[in-house]
């Protein structure tokens, strides 16, 4: 084989190897892949910078439960209807300085929708 030849080969291989690695990255954190939301991942920078200025341990300014472990976030989604609120305009949580970004707010109800998984 010529040189010309094995330039285009291997040109060829490399092309094919970039295009059928570029499905699944697991360390892609867009939330429209495939990719499992999960607290340990993606939840729990959220609270930690949004949420537990109040909601901490013990909470504080009024909050009625901490939001500091998977299981307290989890049971706030279950039956404090955390959804509704971090989406409310009338009644938002954090309820000062405007709602979580878009993104952030995706990010929780994909956590929710994928089944509230910790990890
Ligand atoms: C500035 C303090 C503060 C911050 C920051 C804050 N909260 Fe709250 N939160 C409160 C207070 C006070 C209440 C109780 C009064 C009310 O329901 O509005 C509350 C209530 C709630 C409730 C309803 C609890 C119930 O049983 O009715 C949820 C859910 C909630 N917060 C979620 C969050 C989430 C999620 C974040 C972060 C994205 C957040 N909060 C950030 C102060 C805060």
């Amino acid at each position: 084989m010529n040189f010309k030849n094995s330039f285009y080969i291997s040109t060829m291989l490399i092309l094919l190897y970039n295009c059928s690695s570029s499905g699944d990255d697991p360390t892609n954190s867009n939330p429209n892949n495939s990719v499992k939301i999960t607290y340990d991942s993606h939840i729990k920078s959220i609270t930690t910078n949004y949420c537990i200025a109040c909601h901490g341990e013990p909470p504080s300014s009024g909050a009625p439960m901490s939001l500091t472990s998977y299981e307290l976030m989890k049971n706030a989604v279950e039956t404090r209807g955390l959804i509704n609120r971090i989406n409310s305009t009338t009644n938002p949580m954090p309820p000062k300085g405007g709602l979580l970004s878009q993104e952030q707010r995706n990010l929780i109800q994909k956590w929710v929708d994928d089944g509230l998984l910790e990890k």
